[in-house]
């Protein structure tokens, strides 16, 4: 399988009053065609920036953006509507990213009507295949986003965002804000709608259980980097990096003997603000020592499984 989606050394800053907050700080990441990377860690930690940049709603500050083998990592006008028919995004919470006076049809025909030349007889007849592709029935398409509940609001933005066919699709905590029941519904709507489009997903979510149904890999984000990426089994069954650990061992599970013991983060969280060399996690990593002030690469410790981690042998005895 081809990769659809190349990134390299990707840095998003944002200036702020207190200093540069280092929100994205070199990403190396490559999706595989057909595939879903779910994008996992604590809140702040710059998932929403990295999937905002790669979709191009806003600027990266360095590095590289390829899609499809083409750099798109800057885009005029013309480039960007094509860019934008290739890569949506679905966002967490439905409710603020529809607008509340359009109805649902007027939702999902608009980017029909903005940046297609299809007529008024083929864009209704695509909304409806849309409507009957994400399972929202028929006699809502006249209804306004705030009649809806949670879950088919969430088919709305699905289907808008499916409306000029992109290959690829961020989907940010896109299940986040629904009941534990309309998360499931959601989540099997996505993977129905890959196997039968063909598409590929950077899957953002805090939840590790949702990462765990719904990803082929998995990269794990601390601080504006990456410091563990490795496929799904690899990291469920064997965790390597002591973030990783902690944020696993935070997992409920029905069967309390199956329970690894509880690793408990201590010491203060790291700004993104102007931060220093060396391993952002070392002041909360109960391994830490005088080397994890050194900058730490992402490398490849076992067969596609790579951590960032100076003490990542001693601690797993690999
Ligand atoms: N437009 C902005 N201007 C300044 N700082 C920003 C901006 N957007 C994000 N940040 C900062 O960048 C960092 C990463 O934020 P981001 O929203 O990407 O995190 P996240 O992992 O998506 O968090 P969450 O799980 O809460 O959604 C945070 O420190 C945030 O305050
Ligand atoms: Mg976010």
């Amino acid at each position: 399988m081809s990769n659809l989606l190349e990134i390299e050394h990707l840095k998003k800053y944002f200036k702020s009053a207190r200093g540069t907050v280092h929100a994205v700080d070199d990403v190396n990441l490559t999706i595989e065609e057909g595939k879903t990377v779910g994008l996992v860690g604590e809140s702040g930690c710059g998932k929403s920036t990295l999937g905002r940049t790669i979709v191009h709603l806003q600027e990266s500050t360095d590095g590289v953006i390829r899609f499809a083998g083409k750099d798109v990592t800057h885009l005029d006008k013309k480039q960007m509507l094509e860019f934008r028919k290739n890569a949506q995004i679905i966002f967490q919470d439905p409710y603020s990213s529809l607008d509340p006076r359009q109805t649902v049809q007027d939702i999902i025909q608009e980017p029909l009507r903005l940046l297609t030349d299809m007529g008024k007889a083929e864009i209704e007849k695509k909304s409806e295949e849309l409507m009957d592709l994400v399972g929202i029935e028929k006699r809502l398409r006249m209804s306004y986003p705030h009649e809806l509940d949670g879950g088919r609001r969430q088919r709305v933005g699905i289907a808008r965002a499916l409306a000029l066919n992109p290959k690829f699709i961020v989907c940010d905590e896109p299940v986040s804000s629904l009941d534990v029941s309309i998360q499931a519904q959601i989540l099997n709507l996505l993977m129905d709608l890959q196997d039968q489009l063909g598409l590929t997903y950077l899957f953002i979510t805090h939840d590790m259980s949702v990462v765990r149904h719904i990803s082929d890999y998995i990269c794990v984000m601390y601080l504006g980097q990456m410091i563990e990426k490795t496929d799904k089994k690899s990291l469920f069954d064997k965790p390597l990096h002591p973030y990783t650990k902690a944020l696993l061992s935070a997992i409920p599970t029905v069967d309390i003997d199956a329970q690894p013991e509880r690793i408990q983060l201590k010491g203060e969280i790291n700004s993104p603000i102007d931060p220093k060399p060396g391993c952002r996690f070392a002041k909360r990593c109960p391994y830490a020592q005088h080397c994890c002030h050194e900058p730490v690469p992402l490398t490849e410790v076992e067969p596609g499984h790579f951590v960032a981690c100076h003490r990542v042998k001693e601690i797993n005895q690999l």
